[in-house]
């Protein structure tokens, strides 16, 4: 593993005709780290992240992976980089089952006396599927279920355990409001997904307006107010009630560096 950062951000630009999205946002992501990205509703968050998987390509700035510059057209570029994006608006295929949703994209052929005969393998794909999920100590419905069928909190579980499945050894994943739809149960079970991702050297980036959920599972509190960074601080230095400030831009984080930001 190199030294440089798994993912850094300098001075990120997005206008969207004359709306500005973000206004010059730095960012490092360590590996391993789990970074929570805090703003209310507008803030850029979700937009941050499509910056960093390939949907957008920022108006400036400058996106490196593990040190080396990154230029994304389409999130498959940025898959080929390592990172993976779970939308806030989730992209699961309805009519399809749990294992196909997992499988999407890596479908497996079966082997007939002719060779590849061109069916798909869902024995084995249902298989792998089951065994990603119990790495992933993910217990949800059966891998037969059309994901239609399954409640939103299932929906979510699938869609994080489909990046995850999706992620190298110190890839990096994006979560975009991962435990909005979630009850107690399964907002643990996204919690402890978390924890052993990052112990396994995943870098993660959690956009949440949870802020208990924030303080529970980050090393580093990043809040943006209005497309700047407000703030950009080791959780254990914070408390809630900073937080909150920095979130409804009654203040910005004292001394904060935004290396290379212009003020207007
Ligand atoms: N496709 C778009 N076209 C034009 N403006 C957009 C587009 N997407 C987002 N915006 C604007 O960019 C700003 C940032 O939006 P973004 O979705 O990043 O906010 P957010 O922090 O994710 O908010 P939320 O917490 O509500 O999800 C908002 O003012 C929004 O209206
Ligand atoms: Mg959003």
């Amino acid at each position: 593993m190199n030294s440089s950062p798994a993912l850094q951000l300098s001075d990120i630009t997005v206008h969207y005709g004359y709306a500005r999205a973000l206004e010059s946002v730095s960012l490092a992501v360590a590996h391993g780290e789990v970074v929570a990205l805090l703003g209310d509703n507008g803030a850029g968050k979700s937009t941050l992240l499509k910056v960093m998987s390939g949907v957008h390509r920022p108006t400036g700035g400058m996106l490196t992976v593990n040190g080396a510059a990154q230029d994304f057209r389409s999130p498959r570029d940025a898959a080929s980089a390592g990172i993976q994006m779970v939308y806030q608006d989730l992209a699961l295929v309805d009519s399809f089952d749990i294992a196909s949703n997992l499988t999407l994209g890596r479908e497996k052929l079966r082997k007939g006396p002719l060779g590849w005969l061109g069916f798909l393998d869902r024995a084995s794909m249902r298989r792998e599927s089951q065994s990603e999920l119990d790495a992933l100590g993910v217990r949800t419905a059966p891998v037969t279920r059309p994901v239609e069928m399954l409640s939103g909190g299932q929906r979510q579980v699938v869609a994080i355990a489909r990046a995850a499945a999706r992620l190298p050894a110190s890839g990096i994943l994006l979560l975009d409001e991962p435990t909005a739809a979630l009850g107690h149960e399964q907002a643990e079970l996204v919690e402890s997904l978390i924890r052993s991702l990052a112990a396994k050297g995943t870098s993660i980036i959690l956009v949440t307006h949870n802020i208990p959920l924030a303080f529970a599972v980050s090393d580093r509190t990043v809040v943006l107010n209005r497309g700047r960074k407000a703030a950009d601080i080791a959780t254990a230095n914070v408390d809630r009630d900073k937080v909150v400030s920095w979130i409804t831009g009654a203040s910005v984080q004292e001394g904060l560096e935004t290396s290379g930001a212009h003020q207007e």
